[in-house]
């Protein structure tokens, strides 16, 4: 495989040689092409030259420049030329300073050789860490913007969203739209990751220790803190809003069902088949809005006949959890009036309906 890894920097001169002369060693010991593609901000302390003066004796051993425009920025460009210019197969995010460590590179190239797709070199996870010096601001800064991150933006699944150190395939990086990301710093590991997360991406977890960098200062500043914040809130918009059309679309639903029950009933149709037929068309009426209005940008495979087919089978297994749960509540509590049981049945069935829709007959399928 062809495997890029990305260096960010940013007056990182008295670390950058030293970490290209450590990789280089890492290389050695791989089966891989490997190459380093510095992304430099023009620093003003001269990073290029100390770069430059390396390249002659390293073929393998890529920079690209530009204005300073924050970490998110300068990953976005490097990520483009990865692919397009580098042929790219696998990319790599890593720092300047030695938090990351080059000797962990081939633990994380492991797992993609195992099938995956998105790594994370994780402090978060049982065998990894951060420094043992970090005080208690620095510690509960990490801590809360995975918080944010986990529970707001809503990566549950990940447990160090913020990670810097990361290698994911080129083939996942091609179907995300980087410049619909919106953010210029820090900000852009949450939104990557969440693009990641929603197209399905195999994502592991490999424990990293997170060394503190002892040369140079960091960069992270308060507008990367408000950045954060603002796209945390943003991705947690996004996913409510689907949810929430979907639950409009429901509420419709209810009313087309007993809309055409009222209809039938009153051109003479039997209740008993009045019924079935008014639910039939509200599960349709529900399909056909999801599938051209809250699902509309999801690619599928599936014929829209085969999608119909498969939200009537949610469906019925909604209307099953429902029922269980009204019958259920009805035996364990006889004293409460039966309307309270059939109302506490929607809301598992609700739910339930959500997300085998959204998972199974709506998933997103980037391919198709
Ligand atoms: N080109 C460019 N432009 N590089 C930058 C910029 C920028 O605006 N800002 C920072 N960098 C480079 C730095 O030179 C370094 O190589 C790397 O990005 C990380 O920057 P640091 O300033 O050392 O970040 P940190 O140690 O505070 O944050 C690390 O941990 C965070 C999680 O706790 C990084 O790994 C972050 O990505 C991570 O979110
Ligand atoms: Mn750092």
């Amino acid at each position: 495989m062809n495997i890029v890894v990305i260096v960010p920097t940013y007056n990182e001169r008295d670390n950058i040689a030293e970490l290209l002369a450590q990789l280089q060693t890492v290389f050695g010991r791989l089966d891989h092409d490997m190459q380093v593609l510095v992304v430099d901000d023009n620093s003003p302390d001269g990073t290029q030259q100390v770069v430059r003066a390396q390249q002659t004796a390293m073929p393998n051993l890529h920079m690209i420049c530009g204005d300073k425009a924050g970490l998110g920025a300068a990953y976005i460009r490097g990520m483009r030329h990865a692919l397009d210019v580098l042929r790219a197969d696998v990319v790599f995010e890593m720092d300047a300073d030695f938090s990351h460590k080059p000797d962990d590179i081939p633990r994380l190239l492991h797992a993609i050789e195992d099938g995956a797709d998105f790594v994370i070199g994780s402090r978060y996870v049982s065998g990894g860490s951060i420094p043992r010096e970090w005080g208690v601001l620095r510690r509960l800064n990490s801590l809360f913007g995975n918080i944010v991150a986990r529970f707001l933006a809503g990566i549950y699944s990940v447990r160090d969203c913020t990670a810097g150190f990361r290698a994911i395939r080129s083939g996942l990086l091609a179907q995300i739209d980087l410049s619909a990301l919106r953010v210029q710093g820090y900000a852009f590991q949450i939104a990557l990751l969440y693009e990641a997360v929603l197209r399905g991406a195999r994502i592991v977890e490999v424990p990293v220790e997170f060394v503190e960098r002892t040369r140079g200062d960091s960069k992270l500043g308060v507008s990367d803190i408000v950045e954060f914040l603002q796209s945390a809130l943003w991705l947690r918009f996004r996913s409510s809003a689907t949810f929430i059309k979907f639950a409009l679309v429901g509420a419709s639903g209810v009313v087309v069902n007993l809309g055409a029950f009222a209809l039938l009933l009153g051109l003479g149709v039997n209740k008993f088949i009045a019924s079935p037929i008014a639910i039939e068309l509200s599960i349709i009426w529900n399909f056909l809005f999801n599938n051209y209005w809250t699902f509309r940008w999801r690619k599928s495979r599936d014929r829209t006949r085969i999608k119909g087919l498969k939200f009537n089978a949610v469906s019925f297994a909604s209307l099953a959890v429902s029922y269980v749960t009204f019958v259920a509540l009805s035996l364990a509590f006889p004293d409460v009036a039966p309307h309270w049981h059939q109302l506490a049945g929607i809301v598992p069935a609700a739910l339930i309906n959500y997300f085998l829709n959204s998972y199974w007959t709506f998933r997103h399928d980037p391919q198709a």
